[in-house]
């Protein structure tokens, strides 16, 4: 099996081509189930999209997301809550913030994303450890919606948002690897340099490897992965 990617000249020639996948989505299925991620990867996208929304209708869209640290208040500025907030749901005229879903310890998001009739498009960032979510190496193909443990290297990674690195969450609630795999369509995003490494990793993969959790992808049907040139650097 193989990866279908693209190679765009920049992150944001490749953003807007995401964003007008969504947006086109959006019109021809106003009840879309978005399952959306968060990291300085999808920052682009979101602006395009908002660029793209005003004549288009999202108050029948539910957004599902990926993860959210545990022990950050959502009004916290790191919170994945805050983020998706400012950067996309407050920006979206039409969008119900009542029809967006977190994960959280005390309910079945499973279950939640199941009851709405699944998502359609996923979209994944990778981490340099080539966790999806917070789905960290050693994650099983079966994981569901949890609570896990980061890895050093992942609280390295994420500290550059925080004042020092002993405020990094140590825990998160995850979508699991079955839950990202029940989604029709993913995109998996990946920009810059420091990505480089990961993708050669990946693109070379042949089946899944529980240490490089994104290579669960390759059981999916319908992934395209989308890189700047950066990121492709190594290929
Ligand atoms: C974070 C998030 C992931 C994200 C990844 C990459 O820790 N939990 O969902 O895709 O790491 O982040 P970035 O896009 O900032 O490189």
């Amino acid at each position: 099996m193989k990866f279908k990617f693209t190679i765009f000249p920049n992150s944001k020639s490749a953003s807007v081509f995401l964003a007008h996948k969504i947006a086109d989505l959006v019109k021809a299925q106003p009840q879309l189930n978005l399952g959306l991620a968060t990291g300085s990867t999808p920052l682009e996208t979101y602006q395009a999209l908002i660029d793209l929304s005003h004549d288009l209708d999202y108050s029948a869209v539910n957004t599902f997301n990926l993860d959210e640290y545990v022990g950050l208040e959502y009004a916290n500025k790191q919170s994945y809550h805050y983020y998706m907030l400012h950067n996309l749901f407050l920006h979206l005229k039409t969008f119900k913030l009542a029809n967006s879903h977190f994960p959280t310890l005390d309910h079945d998001y499973d279950q939640l994303i199941k009851s709405h009739g699944g998502i359609d498009l996923q979209i994944l960032g990778i981490g340099t450890n080539g966790h999806i979510g917070f789905n960290e190496p050693g994650s099983s193909a079966d994981s569901l919606t949890r609570k896990v443990q980061l890895t050093a290297t992942t609280i390295a990674d994420n500290a550059r948002f925080f004042a020092d690195q002993s405020l990094v969450p140590t825990h998160a609630v995850s979508m699991g690897l079955h839950s990202i795999m029940q989604a029709q369509k993913i995109y998996l995003v990946a920009f810059g340099k420091s990505k480089a490494p990961i993708i050669k990793e990946l693109l070379a993969q042949q089946q899944f490897d529980l240490n490089l959790p994104a290579s669960i992808l390759l059981e999916h049907a319908d992934v395209e992965i989308l890189l700047d040139e950066a990121a492709a650097s190594e290929l």
